[in-house]
This record gives C-alpha cells, structure tokens and sequence, in this order.
C-alpha cells in the first residue's frame, strides 16, 4: 500500500532510493573566523569564486530538476560583497534559500538579505562565554555576533537556528546556558556533534563528544519530539518552550540514510558528499559555453549517481 508523499516529488532519486531536494552553495571558501574545528564543508584550494551569473545558471538548472531548496555556505558568505545578488540570483528560481553564518557581519545588512530574497539564516554561536568564544574562533567576537542575531530576528530572518558544534572540554558544559539563550531570542538551538576533519585527526582525538547521551536526555526531558525527514533527525520541544535540535553524523547509519543535499563548490564542482572529494563533477566547462542547459542537467544527474552513503555502508549488514 502506497502512502501519501509528504513534499511534492522530485525527479532526482540517487542510487540508494535517496531523494536530492536541497543544494548547498559554497559562494566563498574565505572566512574572517579560524573555528578550530571547522570542516570548510570539505573543499580545499580554490580555482576561483563562481560569478552571480554562473551561480544563478547553475540554480535554475537545479530548479529545473526538481530541487527548490537552497542554503548558501561558505565559508563565511557575507565576504562577498555581492552576496545580496548572489542571493537574488538564487531566490529568482528557488522557494526557499537560507544560510548559514558565523554572524558577525549580518548586524546592518539583514534587512538587505531579505529583501534579495533570504528567508532564514543559521548561525553558528560556539559558546557565549566571551573568552571560549574566542579561543574557539580565533576572533573576538561574541557581542557581535550577538547583536547579528538579533538583527537577523528584527529582520524576519526565521525560523532562526543557533549552531553549536560541541567540543569536549570546550563548550561541553554550555548546554543549558545555550537552551536558555536560544529560548530567551526565540531561536531553535541545533547542538552539532564534531565530524572528522580530513586534517586534524589530533583536533578530532581530543574535542570529540559523543552526543548519543545528550540525545538520550533531552528524549527524556521533551514534551513533544518532532520527528525531521532531514537526516532523520529529532526536534525537541522543552517544557520551558526551549527548541533543540541535535545532528549526530558518526557512526549513525540513519544520518546519510537520511541525507537529501547536493553540494556546490565555490569553485563550480557539484560535490555529492561533504566527506569525500574523489566523485566531484566539474562544472567549470560548462559555464559561459553557449548553451549549457542540457550538459548542466547531465552534470547533475552523474552527480547524483555517484552519492554513496559515508557513514554505516560497511558493518551495517
Ligand atoms: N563538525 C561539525 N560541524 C562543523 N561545522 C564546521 N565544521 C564542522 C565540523 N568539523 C559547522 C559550522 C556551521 C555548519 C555549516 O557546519 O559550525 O554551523
Ligand atoms: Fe569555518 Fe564557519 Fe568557523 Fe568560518 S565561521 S572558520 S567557515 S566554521
């Protein structure tokens, strides 16, 4: 018996029946933070930034095969200064386009966002102790940030989502200091255990938490546990109206199982898993050429062959 789809079909189905209804942008690699952990959603050495042009060409593409959700990444996309046409190249074709941030550029500039065509943003908040924060990013800037996700609320920016990537030792105590603070904005928290980073192994050895036991908790204390078709994952909703989110990609089968994104380079390759750069399909030489429609619909359905789930394909059977 055949049930009812929860979202309109796609046309992009990967080999393991998972479906491609989001595409993360990387519009730059640059970023003003140095975040001990930061993955740089798995690129490495640039060629060169996509123009609006090109990344405008390469969402209608996406849109014409069935993907309508957009994030922009980075990197720290308000680098780029063009960034609210970035954003109005994407929205033109998109319904949705979000994006993550470290915010410590949105104060100022959200209103200008929205209006391009922005429709919520993430932020990344590693502690709310000015000092961790900075040991953490490099930078001193917790107020700042701060005050970006205030504006990013004045400015409708939501639903709002603070990122925490957990780091043992580190911020592993901050937990019920970010429940209330995400509570107090009205912003949902999303509590993110730390992936490996290709380099960093030693980084990864000691700031590593396991979140199972976290997510056991908060299963336990939750009132109402929302049950997310992204990744699989679980929304809690606390007594105190507290909202968090918990995203476990390590050892948890589910997590790719789950897993309904593409990725865009900044430098133009589709990029079918963040983990991995041995399956990237160049875009570059599709760009400027003519008429690329076709050959871009190509690309991306070979790159949605290659998707392979990372985490749980060995020792699951
Ligand atoms: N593990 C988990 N999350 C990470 N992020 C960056 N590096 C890592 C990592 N190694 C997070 C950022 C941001 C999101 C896009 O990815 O904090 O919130
Ligand atoms: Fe990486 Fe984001 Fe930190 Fe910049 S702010 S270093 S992109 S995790």
């Amino acid at each position: 018996m055949a049930s009812v789809a929860p979202h309109p079909p796609t046309t992009l189905v990967d080999p393991y029946g998972r479906e491609i209804e989001t595409l993360r942008v990387a519009v730059t690699q640059r970023c003003d933070f140095h975040c001990l952990y930061c993955h740089r959603e798995g690129e490495s050495n640039p060629r060169r930034e996509l123009t609006v042009g090109e990344i405008g060409g390469i969402a209608a593409a996406a849109v014409s095969l069935g993907i309508v959700r957009f994030k922009i990444t980075g990197g720290e996309p308000l680098l780029r200064e063009d960034l609210p046409d970035v954003v109005e190249a994407i929205a033109s074709h998109a319904e949705e386009v979000s994006m993550t941030t470290n915010g410590s550029r949105l104060e100022g500039v959200a209103e200008v966002l929205v209006e391009a065509g922005l429709g919520r943003v993430n932020v990344s908040l590693p502690s709310l102790r000015r000092e961790v924060f900075r040991e953490i990013t490099g930078v001193d800037a917790l107020g700042r940030v701060k005050r970006g996700v205030e504006a990013a609320l004045d400015a409708g920016l939501t639903p709002l989502k603070i990122n925490v990537v957990m780091l043992k030792g580190l911020n592993s105590d901050e937990v019920p200091a970010f429940v209330e603070y995400s509570r107090e904005v009205g912003a949902t928290l999303q509590l993110i255990e730390l992936q490996p980073l290709r380099r960093g192994a030693t980084v990864w050895r000691r700031l590593h938490l396991d979140l199972k036991p976290l997510e056991e908790a908060l299963e336990a204390e939750a009132v109402r546990v929302e049950k997310r078709r992204e990744q699989g994952r679980k929304r809690y909703h606390l007594e105190d109206g507290a909202v968090v989110e918990v995203v476990r990609p390590t050892s948890n089968p589910g997590f790719c199982l789950h897993c309904h994104r593409l990725r865009l380079t900044s430098d133009g390759y589709l990029k079918p898993c963040l983990m991995r750069d041995d399956n990237l399909v160049d875009l570059l030489p599709l760009l400027g050429s003519g008429n690329p429609g076709g050959s871009m619909r190509e690309a991306f359905l070979e790159a949605v062959r290659r998707r392979r789930p990372y985490w749980g394909v060995e020792g699951e059977g």
